[in-house]
Order: C-alpha cells, then sequence, then structure tokens
C-alpha cells in the first residue's frame, strides 16, 4: 500500500492590508493575526496534521467576507472566522464529514464557478 493522500487542504487566507491603507479589507488584522497558528495547532492537538494540510494562501479575493478559509476537496468556503468558528469546522465538518452551513460565504459572493473553457469563449465574444 503506498503512501495515502490527505484528506483535506485548507487554505487560509494570510493576506494583510499595508498600514497606510487602514480602510482596506484584509483577513490579517491585529484581532485575527494568530487565527492560521491556531488552527493548525488544533490540527496537530487532534493528530491530523499529514491527513489534513494547512496552507497559508494570498488574497482569495472576497476581502469584504474575511477572515476566510477555503476546504478542499468540496469548494468550500467559510467566512468571517473566528477561533471557535474554526475548531467547529475541523470537529464538524474536518472530522465528521458534515459542512457547517452557518459559517459559509454568502451565496451572493460564492456563485457556481465558470470553467476555464466557457471563461475563454465569453472573452473571445
Ligand atoms: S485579503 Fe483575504 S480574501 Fe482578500
Amino acid at each position: 500500500m503506498g503512501m495515502p493522500q490527505p484528506s483535506f487542504y485548507i487554505f487560509k487566507c494570510e493576506q494583510s492590508a499595508p498600514p497606510q491603507m487602514p480602510g482596506k479589507p484584509s483577513c490579517v488584522t491585529e484581532e485575527t493575526q494568530d487565527l492560521f497558528q491556531f488552527m493548525a495547532m488544533t490540527l496537530m492537538q487532534k493528530g491530523l496534521i499529514g491527513n489534513v494540510i494547512p496552507v497559508k494562501t494570498a488574497c482569495l479575493n472576497r476581502c469584504n467576507a474575511g477572515p476566510l478559509m477555503l476546504v478542499e476537496p468540496g469548494h468550500t468556503m467559510y467566512a468571517g472566522l473566528t477561533k471557535d468558528k474554526i475548531v467547529k469546522i475541523i470537529d464538524e465538518h474536518i472530522i465528521g464529514g458534515n459542512i457547517v452551513e452557518e459559517y459559509l460565504i454568502d451565496e451572493e459572493l460564492w456563485d457556481k464557478a465558470v470553467s476555464p473553457a466557457d471563461m475563454i469563449k465569453q472573452m473571445a465574444q
């Protein structure tokens, strides 16, 4: 038997707005700067690191709904994160297999994806 693939990747936006742009939305502020570390530590404490891979990303283009994280597979975007929400997402979604609907990003901000082939067709018109 080979080395098993990870079950999940959790992409956490780690973008912070430059200090000279205080009005710009940002997923990392003084209050939220330790969320990635908290998420990684929680995965570690539950024995999930390796099976679940936390990944720091740049802007995921939904800044007004931050702090954000995207769970793959599933294309599941969680918004407005706090430490309590992260624990619940790990327990209920990652371990339990049930998406935490109440923490999902607003549907208006997360409509169905357009395939790259369709995107190219639209640009050609
Ligand atoms: S700064 Fe996180 S989505 Fe843009």
